[in-house]
């Protein structure tokens, strides 16, 4: 069984003392979940103290990106043994947002992955398509050849491992979600490719989330498809309560 993940990508938001207060109200509301596992992603610059923060609760914390060198000279990079030094699991890799505005190619989003399991991080490769190869037909194509370039090289140990992150770019920020089944089908087909690099058995342990406008509203219907094993939620995790409803999806 697939233990559900909700995770929330904060993205470039949120002061200090706003994370603190949003820390101290989330372990209060979800002290009593435990068959979920919660996950928040803030800017590089809050990953400690919100550690710190949480330290008696069973929310973790990782990261927005992860450089693909271990140290060296790259002027304000951040590398994998960095972030697992300080407590930190996973690691979001590919965002759509690092590929639109900060030039990441599939190519990168391989090195990332790499050097996030050489630096003991779990990456979350996010793939998804944008409106326009939607409109062309051409989603499959697409999803398909982000999964394999930023999957390659990696043994089945490391694919079990893994988190992938179906977000299709026209349902980020836009209060358009997907259709549970139009995830599904995707959710579905991204197992197959899985099941095709690493076999149908490591396939089946690894968490595929959705992302793109989730919502309270929504996050019930989507989490019954059976391909769907979580959530990356931008906008909604950014207040204690919406997230709360997130983590709380019915069953
Ligand atoms: P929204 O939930 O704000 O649409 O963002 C989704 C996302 O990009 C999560 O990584």
């Amino acid at each position: 069984m697939r233990k559900p993940l909700i995770a929330g990508n904060w993205k470039m938001f949120k002061t200090y003392d706003e994370v603190l207060s949003y820390a101290g109200d989330i372990i209060q509301r979800i002290s009593d979940v435990k068959d979920v596992e919660i996950l928040i992603c803030p800017p590089y610059v809050y990953i400690h103290p919100l550690i710190e923060a949480l330290k008696d609760s069973a929310v973790k914390t990782g990261s927005q990106n992860v450089f693909w060198e271990d140290s060296g000279a790259f002027t304000g990079e951040v590398s994998a043994p960095m972030i697992a030094s300080i407590g930190t699991e996973y690691s979001i890799v590919g965002h759509s947002e690092r590929r639109q505005l900060f030039g990441e190619t599939d190519e990168t989003v391989g090195r990332r992955v790499h050097a996030a399991f050489r630096g003991s991080l779990t990456p979350i490769v996010c793939v998804g398509e944008t409106l326009a190869e939607r409109e062309a037909g051409t989603t499959f194509d697409v999803v398909e050849s982000q999964v394999r370039k930023g999957l390659a090289g990696l043994d089945a140990d490391q694919g079990a491992s893994l988190v992938i992150a179906y977000e299709p770019v026209w349902a980020i920020g836009t209060g358009k979600t997907a259709t549970p089944e139009m995830a599904q089908e995707v959710h579905g087909f991204i197992r197959k490719i899985l099941s095709d690099l690493f076999g149908r058995e490591v396939s089946e342990q690894i968490r595929i989330l959705y992302g793109g406008s989730v919502k309270g509203d929504n996050i019930d219907a989507l989490m019954a498809q059976s391909d769907i094993d979580g959530a990356l939620v931008g906008g909604a995790s950014l207040d204690p309560a919406s997230f709360e409803r997130i983590i709380r999806f019915k069953r």
